[in-house]
């Protein structure tokens, strides 16, 4: 047992007994350059209960900081909200080693953890429906599924005796800390994270987090305290954080643009640049992102807070450039909701590439202004002032739809 691995309280009689991973720098495609936390929490309740476990090689750590507070042995109950890897990786080997008396998921979450662990875990997990509440002795915990936030299996659990949720992978961020809680984080380090996270990971389920936004007040929870499976737990900024995700959800365009590209020999990072000053000249504020400067993840980001994505490319053999094609269907995937854009690029023979965009925006809904800008090997003044102007129009339309 390494011992020097300590618990952080949270509040009474609940402590934070996860792990920090420093070195963490791709999330499944996400660029994670602050590194992240894999949360679990220990409720020193009279039936001493398990949030959530953490990654795998993460398991000495997080059995260090249960020590630090309690013999893991006397853990009686065990949750598992959810069966991702990096907080389920460790659990039959927990399950093994402290031999808890229940260990509870969500229906679902009875079937992914199987399909995960297979013999090591069947008929070893009590599942738990959504409303459900469980006694921990003196206290207890009640269940709501929350499918598709992120995964089938999803659920959230509520201590009401100390106004807690464990919200598991919502309203989380990936960022490496000591510090636990909301209040010890730059402002601006919240603001980019908490965005970063929620673009990459909960953006395609917006319509199931306006649902849950609108069901918490029903449920009549109290709640003080919101301790996500990553970064720090909310106790100051909850209003702050839940109004982000219901602005984020509803998809409203904002006046902002992004200009995504790649280029060969500079003229599609030429014209890229033409509209960006035109978009800038409408009053949209702009960011051009070279895909050689910029991570998928990165630019999804910023898609976040745009409502016009304009996207070039140059024609390389007959398509668009791989680095394009990366990101279109990333981003495809990710469904961001409510945007105008447009294509343009550069081509030597057969220029399909704008064709080829025009179509990956239209399947994700973008509106397209028009039918893009194509220029055969160096744009001349007088395709630069085209690009401009598209730039232009993009920025009308955009400010007309945000009005
Ligand atoms: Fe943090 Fe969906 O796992």
């Amino acid at each position: 047992m390494e011992t020097h691995f300590k618990a952080v309280k949270i509040t009474d009689e609940v402590y934070w007994v996860g792990a920090i991973d420093w070195l963490i720098r791709d999330f499944h495609g996400y660029a994670t350059g602050r590194g992240s936390t894999y949360n679990a929490y220990l409720i020193m309740a009279e039936d001493i209960t398990l949030i959530d476990t953490v990654k795998a090689p993460f398991r000495d750590e997080m059995m260090g900081r249960i020590a630090s507070v309690v013999d893991p042995k006397k853990i009686k109950i065990i949750v598992s909200n959810h069966s991702e890897m990096d907080h389920s990786g460790c659990l039959p080997e927990v399950i093994d080693d402290i031999r808890p008396e229940k260990v509870y998921s969500s229906v679902m979450g009875e079937k992914t953890l199987v399909d995960h662990f297979h013999e090591r875990i069947a008929g070893k997990v009590i599942p738990v429906k959504d409303g459900e509440a469980v006694s921990l002795g003196n206290m207890k915990l009640v269940f709501a599924e929350t499918r598709m936030l992120h995964w089938p299996d999803s659920m959230i659990a509520f201590l009401p005796e100390r106004s807690l949720l464990f919200s598991q992978d919502a309203f989380g961020m990936h960022l490496a800390s000591f510090e636990r809680f909301d209040d010890q984080i730059d402002q601006s380090i919240l603001d980019y994270e908490a965005g970063k996270y929620y673009a990459n990971i909960i953006m395609p389920y917006a319509n199931l987090v306006t649902k849950l936004l609108e069901r918490v007040p029903a449920t009549g929870w109290d709640i003080k305290l919101v301790a996500p499976d990553h970064g720090p737990v909310w106790r100051s900024k909850i209003p702050w954080i839940l109004e982000r995700y219901a602005r984020w959800a509803s998809g409203v365009p904002e006046n902002r643009a992004v200009v995504v590209y790649d280029t060969m020999w500079q003229s599609t990072a030429r014209m890229a640049r033409a509209i960006g000053e035109g978009l800038s000249a409408g009053g949209t504020e702009t960011k051009i992102m070279p895909m050689a400067a910029h991570h998928r993840s990165d630019v999804v980001t910023e898609i976040l807070a745009a409502g016009a994505l304009v996207v070039g490319s140059p024609t390389l053999n007959n398509n668009i450039f791989p680095t394009l094609a990366d990101l279109m269907v990333y981003m495809k995937g990710l469904k961001p909701k409510g945007l105008v854009g447009a294509a343009f690029g550069s081509y030597g023979w057969s220029g399909e590439s704008v064709a080829h965009l025009n179509g990956l925006l239209s399947e994700m809904k973008v509106d397209l202004v028009g039918e893009g800008i194509k220029v055969k090997n160096v744009p001349t003044g007088d395709d630069l002032a085209g690009c401009f102007s598209l730039g232009r129009k993009t920025s009308d339309i955009l400010k007309g739809k945000t009005k």
